[in-house]
């Protein structure tokens, strides 16, 4: 599918893989970007973009993506004309701990907190799928309002959602919530893509292994140059711009289906 002339939104998009797939698509001419973060890092993050570009095309939207208000709004008023046809929902925490933790002075064993699985889940996969479905609510309402009826492959693709994944999804110690998420991520894009075809809707997963943004900073002092390092065979941590250029790649060739392993190489860590 063409990125050109197309309405993006991109969450968290403030920061590391977020921000730097939001610049690619302005780089291969997307017409206006939503950049969706928490943070009030997002104004200046569009700002920036703006300066660089010398023109209105990175519009900021600050609010929680688990929000289904904030959700539609961001879509409304990015899709006032047209219909928001991109979307890479990026927005994901860590809250990593074992799933059972024996206290060996009480001897009791503590499960993982019940309240925090349910926030990993919401923000690392019902966003990512939610976000794409309102992504193809607003496709198919348009395609209806204007007679264009279902897709046929004469057209250009209508619409291409690229959720951002992890290497996690294949499970991984310390990371219960986390890695549950990632690999729901596998099936809810399976099948949205399947039911999205019909109006030429593409949706598909990338999995990143290490890439140098905040969240692989978060690691303990080392855990990445003393441990890690050792275990990607292209021995070095993966930059955001090269899960944006592969991003574009995913949007760009409807034969990648996904999911995609932006691993460097990285075996299952289980
Ligand atoms: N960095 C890595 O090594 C790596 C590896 C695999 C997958 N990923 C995935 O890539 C994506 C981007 O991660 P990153 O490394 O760029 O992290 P990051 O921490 O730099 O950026 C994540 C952004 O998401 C935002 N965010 C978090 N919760 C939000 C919410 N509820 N509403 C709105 N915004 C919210 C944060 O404010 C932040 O700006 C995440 O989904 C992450 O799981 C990262």
């Amino acid at each position: 599918m063409l990125i050109r002339d197309k309405i993006a939104v991109v969450t968290g998009a403030a920061s590391g893989i977020g921000n730097a797939v939001a610049q690619r698509l302005i780089a291969a001419g997307a017409k206006q970007v939503g950049i969706v973060d928490l943070t009030d890092a997002v104004h200046g993050a569009a700002d920036q973009i703006n300066k660089a570009q010398g023109k209105q095309v990175a519009r900021a939207f600050q609010g929680d993506v688990t929000d289904s208000d904030f959700r539609a709004q961001v879509f409304q008023t990015l899709g006032e004309d047209s219909p928001v046809q991109l979307c890479v929902p990026a927005a994901g925490i860590l809250r990593d701990a074992m799933a059972v933790k024996l206290n060996k002075s009480t001897g009791e064993a503590e499960l993982y907190d019940q309240d925090l699985f349910r926030q990993v889940l919401e923000v690392n996969l019902m966003h990512p799928v939610y976000w794409t479905m309102q992504m193809i609510a607003g496709i198919a309402e348009y395609r209806a309002k204007t007679g264009a009826g279902k897709w046929s492959a004469e057209e250009d693709f209508q619409g291409s959602s690229v959720i951002i994944g992890s290497v996690s999804s294949r499970g991984n110690r310390g990371q219960v919530s986390y890695s549950s998420a990632k690999s729901g991520l596998n099936a809810a894009a399976k099948t949205l893509n399947v039911e999205g075809s019909f109006y030429g809707i593409q949706t598909k997963v990338i999995h990143p292994g290490f890439v140098q943004t905040p969240m692989v900073e978060q690691l303990p002092d080392g855990l990445f140059e003393e441990h890690l390092r050792k275990l990607v065979p292209i021995d070095r941590l993966i930059q955001p711009e090269e899960i944006a250029n592969t991003v574009a790649a995913m949007i760009e060739n409807p034969i990648i289906s996904g999911p995609v392993w932006a691993d460097g190489g990285l075996p299952p860590m289980t």
